[in-house]
């Protein structure tokens, strides 16, 4: 290990995060009760213009008025480079409860975007005397964002999350989509022909760099990686598809664009039970063989060493906060 010493941000599970849109009071109560681990109360891209005061109204009652259980709550709120978005900031904490967990910050395009924030949410805070210190989850979702994630990471205590935007990360970067964090077939490598002359498609996922780019940063700075919105919601496979290879990489969590996508996203960034089983054998063929001193030893005919330990802890460790969670 280095001797830089990573912190982690305060764990959370952030398995689904559920995007609903602050202008649509009447769907708050059913998010409430959804399985979702986050939800996220939006004031940004799913509120028109006109809306946004209103919107910005909704939320702030709905932050204190509701039972939110023991979700993770979070509010979305418009962009620095518009001008709802300081009386975003202000209003909500200035007046929204303290069950508000945290804000997320959209087209974060430098780490002076998160330090601006930082500064206002920590004078509000100490005028008002709030008790709970708000967190900040960020969307990379401009080139400009992705070219400054790994100071964007680094840029604030606050911090806690980083989310890859898809939707908005593809106008940015101009990128051919059909449909938002769908595949696209032109991503695709064509082989050389068999000796028949057969040549095969295979497609790719043109969202890969983006991802692993921000797992990296997230992971060396302590935060969860999520990965962003599928905005197919009739294609579950899709969807799940989608989560699994954000997961193999190293996320956490999915938005859930739509309720039918939250159960979804759950099921893929969990530890199956055979995970579980299997990561706890591993703890144990390592105490043995520490007991034995040796630092390495074959289980089921694979070699385990002190880096499996650390495996089979994130995920032992994983399932016991899912486990926790269900029993509130
Ligand atoms: C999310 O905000 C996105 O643009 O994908
Ligand atoms: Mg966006």
């Amino acid at each position: 290990m280095s001797f830089h010493s990573v912190e982690q941000a305060q764990p959370r599970l952030n398995r689904s995060e559920l995007a609903v849109p602050g202008s649509q009071p009447h769907l708050f109560e059913k998010a409430a009760k959804s399985a979702a681990d986050v939800v996220f109360l939006d004031l940004e891209d799913a509120v028109a213009p006109d809306d946004k005061a209103q919107a910005r109204k909704n939320v702030i009652q709905a932050v204190g008025d509701i039972d939110w259980r023991n979700k993770t709550l979070s509010v979305r709120i418009n962009g620095l480079d518009t001008h709802f978005m300081y009386r975003d900031v202000v209003d909500l904490l200035e007046q929204a409860s303290d069950r508000l967990d945290l804000i997320m910050i959209p087209k974060v395009g430098t780490a002076c975007d998160v330090y601006a924030l930082d500064m206002l949410c920590t004078q509000i805070e100490t005028a008002k005397g709030r008790k709970k210190k708000i967190g900040f989850e960020l969307i990379i979702e401009t080139a400009l964002g992705m070219q400054n994630i790994e100071a964007i990471a680094a840029a604030s205590r606050r911090n806690e999350s980083l989310h890859f935007g898809v939707a908005d990360y593809a106008a940015s970067t101009r990128a051919r989509t059909t449909s938002i964090g769908g595949a696209n077939a032109d991503y695709a490598v064509l082989t050389d022909a068999d000796a028949a002359g057969h040549r095969q498609t295979h497609w790719g996922d043109m969202w890969h760099y983006a991802t692993a780019r921000m797992v990296v940063a997230a992971r060396a700075n302590g935060l969860r990686p999520i990965d962003g919105p599928f905005g197919d919601f009739s294609d579950a496979e899709a969807f799940k598809a989608a989560a699994r290879r954000a997961a193999v990489l190293g996320c956490e969590g999915k938005w859930a664009i739509h309720p039918s996508q939250v159960a979804l996203a759950n099921d893929v960034m969990s530890p199956s039970e055979a995970e579980v089983t299997k990561a706890k054998r591993i703890l144990e063929a390592m105490a043995v063989a520490a007991r034995e001193g040796k630092g390495a030893v074959s289980l089921d005919g694979r070699l385990i060493d002190y880096a499996s330990i650390r495996q089979a802890e994130v995920l032992v460790k994983k399932a016991e906060q899912i486990a926790g969670a269900s029993k509130v």
